[in-house]
């Protein structure tokens, strides 16, 4: 099957809505990153979309709605602590776990007895949900240990002849994934860092902890969590002494390039690609400049961030991507 990137008029999300309806995967925009979509309700369609990434069979998947659509479908019960979190950050790049009524496809949550909801602010996902009304299975559109796509034609280098259908929604604005919250005690329990930080949620409900580190085979909260993940076809190093690590890969053959904000790399008289100058503009960057770094090079040199506030969620998944010299 070819792929197509649809541009998001109205006849192209019909195109697409109808395509989810008959049990087909979408590719989809959002702010955080670009999504693969199938309907929640139909097993079928869903289990496609863990032969499409290659997709752990343990890992389960956030479902997405319009910001009309009526939580209490999916959903057993929704106590303040969601209530006040949904309040203040959705439609936005904020996933909530909370308890399921089992009415979706048993794939979606792997054998959990929770869902995890999510309601993107990006104006052409709301317009496709709406369209279909239906809550949309949707992991990142990426094959499985590999960074998520942030624009239509990445997904479709990912994906292609996996699905009909891309809408190109431009790229993402986030650039990386959206927090997970577990919202199903009174304590907000962070499962994977985004852009709305624990210092934000912790505003909101007074209170907030955060799930750090995992082991293997420890049963987890948050399945995801345990994968490496977010790995470009080429070794990505930490940056550390980088005159002399980007010397060393010469030294092996490689053909290195360094990666960061504009501040770490502007004096720097090597192959480079700048991040930006600010931490937003980083997550933003991050994804796509590792795609044309491993187009383009054999070795990637990575400049970290401060590991606080948005920099703690960013440096989780740069922590996912480098290995050691
Ligand atoms: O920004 C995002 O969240 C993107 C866009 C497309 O919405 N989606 C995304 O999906 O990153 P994915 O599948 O790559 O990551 C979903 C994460 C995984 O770590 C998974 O384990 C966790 O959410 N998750 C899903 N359902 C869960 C549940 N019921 N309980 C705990 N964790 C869950
Ligand atoms: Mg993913």
């Amino acid at each position: 099957m070819e792929t197509k990137i649809l541009q998001p008029t109205k006849d192209n999300i019909k195109l697409a809505s109808k395509a989810l309806k008959a049990g087909n995967l979408v590719g989809v925009p959002t702010e955080t990153v670009y999504g693969l979509g199938a309907n929640a309700f139909d097993s079928k369609a869903v289990a496609s979309i863990f032969a499409a990434k290659n997709r752990p069979q343990d890992n389960p998947l956030i479902v997405h709605i319009h910001k009309n659509y009526d939580l209490s479908k999916l959903t057993s019960y929704i106590n303040k602590t969601a209530h006040k979190l949904l309040k203040a950050f959705t439609p936005g790049p904020l996933t909530l776990v909370l308890k399921s009524n089992n009415s979706v496809s048993p794939l979606v949550s792997r054998g959990l007895d929770t869902i995890a909801i999510r309601i993107p602010s990006h104006k052409v996902a709301q317009q496709l949900l709406k369209e279909c009304d239906l809550p949309i299975a949707a992991p990142s559109a990426n094959i499985s240990s590999r960074m998520s796509a942030t624009t239509a034609l990445s997904v479709k280098q990912e994906l292609d002849t996996r699905l009909p259908y891309i809408i190109d929604g431009g790229a993402s604005q986030v650039g990386i994934e959206s927090t997970v919250v577990d919202a199903t005690k009174d304590t907000p329990i962070i499962l994977r860092p985004g852009i709305i930080t624990s210092e934000q949620i912790k505003k909101v409900c007074g209170k907030v902890e955060e799930i750090t580190k995992v082991k293997d085979n420890e049963k987890v909260a948050s399945p995801g969590m345990k994968y490496k993940h977010y790995s470009p076809n080429c070794p990505v190093y930490i940056a550390d002494k980088v005159a002399q690590q980007y010397r060393h890969l010469q030294s092996l053959n490689l053909q290195p390039v360094v990666l960061g904000l504009e501040k770490h790399i502007k004096n720097l008289s090597l192959d480079k690609i700048s991040l930006g100058k600010t931490n937003k503009d980083y997550a933003k960057n991050l994804y796509q400049s590792l795609r044309i770094a491993e187009q383009n090079f054999t070795a990637i040199i990575l400049y970290g961030l401060k590991d606080e506030k948005f920099g703690h969620s960013i440096m989780n998944r740069v922590n996912k991507i480098v290995e050691k010299l």
